[in-house]
């Protein structure tokens, strides 16, 4: 799980330091996805009679990007000054998977001591060991622990094998792929192809930014099977690639998506994209499109962190989610991406919720409200358990894949596999374009803007409000239905002032982790609707604080978790005006008369539960089935105030990355 970006000038002269600004400020910007190392492969001074450069040079550092931008200061040898007209550079940050977190694992990899072929990759590449072997039998030498490394050897061995016909770089990097096996987005540069690249994917992301002198005057660029075909106008006079939707360094965000198999190549400041040639027979387009995205949207402002800022963007974000898609008026909900396929999914044998994570927590904590507004069973899954198991699925299921980033690699072959079954496929997705998104047979996006804290906070909250909706549209014409839904819709409407008036308790709950932080432990405890919330706060505690913590369901106290109860177990409860509310309170009982001394969240006036609280948060009341999006935010809260106290790194947790995009 990393970060790829690069980027070529074609004729239009840049200093060496103003390209390693640009893959610096990109790499930056794919931080989150990794990092515990970082590199760039640029060209080093050597030049042939041609006037082209004939060697790269690798720059590699254990740490953040920051630590590399430091080092290609450091590097007396390369002049940071001189004019490149034509270049390209490729640049790395990484999340290890194999291998420890050093320089010589990190990326680019080489193909030899010349570095004649340089590669970046994200994914895995499973067949790796056979590779390697393979190649160590034709004398190969590795220096990492990689998968990658057998990659950039892989493509000298058959450079250096078909020696006497030409073979363009983009012919070597599909005999490559054709041997490999996992998941890849890759980019290579080579010294016998200078200012030339050539990128692919197969199950991970990957984008290209153009930036030319010319209009964009097409909407699609043609894919001509097997032919090595350019296309003028699109001159690249930049280009970038990229993973996911990060801003680029330029005013023109017009991107492409590739698809698996796809091969992008730039020579001579040309862009031609080719499918491999088993690919025959399929959709020769692709679109370019423009990526909406505002600066602001990805920066931090007045806040400490980005997760700080994504809880407070709550009362935006679900309002986003579900911004034109309620009408108040007549109390209809109309989720475009699925109104088409709603008599199928009334037919449904069941609704399967799969997802992993804090996504799997938004189906856990829908499932119920789902079960009451389709009347139909409602199964919330793991993604990964659910494919351990090997599940049956059915035709006429329909399978919900619930990811913020639209590219988990767990829910992502979870999708794969329910299709394989003849499901109907569901995505609820926050990225635009991501493989869950595109893969799927319909979908909803929940619209919650960039998410860039690695814990997740917003996307739960509008995931949450997007299941909702979903069920609300269901049931629009159950007439045994239309008070409940009616007190829902009015439940929305009110949400993102009610999310507002739960921000304000942020100094009361800072100055309550300010108790708690020293703790090693922390237990939240509810029922019911708020099950989910317990979990997803526990997550949250655990994932950014390094703190231990356990959501319990209340109905299990007394079958375990109860002994763990004693006047120093820090517990906080969630006892809300619910169906469940009694049984909370017997649940508080018995955390009291162990000499437990919880923090309760609460709704406002509840003076009988103050009276048995040690501490109490209170919370404005809404809908029950909506109350977990308000009760969630405290701990949200919480969990960031811990971690700031305990003087960790909130948007970098340690050995977390934000999208797991390998199984
Ligand atoms: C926790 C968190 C993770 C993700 C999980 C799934 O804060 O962010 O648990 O929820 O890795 O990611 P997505 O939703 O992108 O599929």
């Amino acid at each position: 799980m990393c970060g790829i970006f690069a980027y070529l000038n074609y004729r239009v002269p840049r200093t060496r330091k103003e390209i390693f600004d640009t893959l610096v400020k990109g790499l930056q910007r794919l931080e989150y996805r990794g990092y515990d190392s970082a590199g760039v492969g640029v060209d080093g001074p050597r030049k042939n009679d041609n006037g082209d450069n004939v060697n790269i040079c690798l720059i590699k550092k254990r740490g953040k990007v920051k630590a590399l931008d430091e080092e290609l200061y450091k590097n007396d040898s390369i002049d940071l000054d001189i004019e490149l007209d034509t270049h390209f550079g490729i640049a790395h940050t990484r999340w290890a998977t194999h291998g420890e977190p050093n320089a010589v694992n990190c990326h680019p990899h080489r193909s030899d001591k010349n570095n004649e072929f340089v590669v970046i990759h994200n994914g895995i590449i499973t067949n790796y060991k056979e590779l390697r072997k393979y190649l160590k039998s034709k004398g190969y030498k590795f220096e990492s622990e990689t998968d990658t490394e057998v990659i950039p050897k892989l493509i000298k061995y058959v450079y250096d094998n078909s020696e006497n016909d030409y073979v363009s770089f983009s012919t070597l990097v599909e005999r490559v792929i054709q041997q490999l096996e996992g998941a890849f987005a890759l980019v290579f540069k080579s010294i016998h192809f200078p200012g030339e690249a050539i990128a692919t994917r197969r199950g991970s992301p990957l984008l290209i930014g153009v930036r030319s002198k010319y209009e964009l005057s097409m909407e699609q660029i043609p894919i001509q099977q097997n032919v090595r075909n350019t296309l003028s106008p699109f001159g690249c006079h930049y280009m970038y690639l990229f993973m996911y939707c990060v801003l680029l360094p330029c005013s023109l965000h017009a991107v492409i998506y590739l698809q698996d198999d796809d091969i992008a190549a730039v020579a001579e400041g040309k862009l031609s994209l080719h499918r491999m040639s088993r690919c025959a027979g399929e959709d020769p387009n692709r679109a370019i499109q423009t990526l909406q995205m505002e600066l602001q949207q990805i920066m931090k402002g007045n806040f400490k962190a980005f997760m700080q800022k994504e809880i407070f963007e709550q009362p935006e974000s679900v309002f986003n989610t579900m911004r034109g898609r309620i009408c108040f008026d007549t109390n209809t909900v109309v989720l475009g991406g699925l109104k088409d396929h709603l008599k199928e999914i009334r037919r449904c044998r069941r609704l399967i919720l799969i997802g992993c994570g804090t996504s799997f927590h938004a189906g856990v904590a829908t499932r119920q409200i789902l079960e009451e507004l389709t009347e139909l069973p409602v199964m919330v899954e793991l993604a990964s358990d659910f494919l351990d198991r090997i599940t049956p699925v059915f035709r006429d299921d329909v399978c919900f894949f619930i990811s913020q980033s639209g590219e988990t690699a767990d829910t992502l072959m979870t999708l794969r596999y329910c299709q394989g079954r003849g499901a109907l496929t569901v995505g609820v997705t926050n990225t635009v374009g991501s493989s869950i998104s595109r893969e799927t047979d319909c979908g909803v996006h929940i619209n919650a803007g960039p998410e860039i804290g690695v814990a997740s906070t917003k996307a739960y909250t509008s995931q949450f409000v997007a299941l909702t909706m979903f069920g609300l549209m269901m049931s629009e014409d159950r007439i045994s239905l239309q008070k409940r839904r009616l007190e829902i819709i009015n439940g929305l409407r009110m949400l993102p002032g009610l999310i507002k008036e739960v921000l304000t308790l942020d100094d009361q709950i800072r100055s309550i982790a300010s108790e708690l932080y020293q703790q090693r432990s922390l237990l939240v405890m509810g029922r019911g609707y708020n099950y989910a919330t317990c979990m997803e706060g526990a997550l949250k505690i655990k994932e950014i604080t390094y703190m231990h913590s356990e959501g319990i369901l209340a109905g299990e106290l007394k079958h375990g978790p109860l002994a763990l109860i004693d006047k120093h177990m820090p517990v906080i409860m969630i006892i809300m005006k619910d169906a469940c509310y009694t049984k909370c309170h017997n649940a508080l009982q018995q955390v009291t008369a162990r000499q437990g001394r919880p923090i309760i969240l609460c709704c406002q006036d509840d003076p009988e539960i103050t009276k048995n609280a040690y501490k109490t948060i209170e919370l404005p009341q809404t809908v029950d089935c909506l109350q977990g999006v308000l009760s969630v935010i405290p701990l949200q809260l919480m969990s960031f105030h811990l971690a700031v106290l305990r003087g960790y790194d909130v948007d970098c947790p340690r050995n977390l990355a934000k999208s797991v995009t390998v199984e």
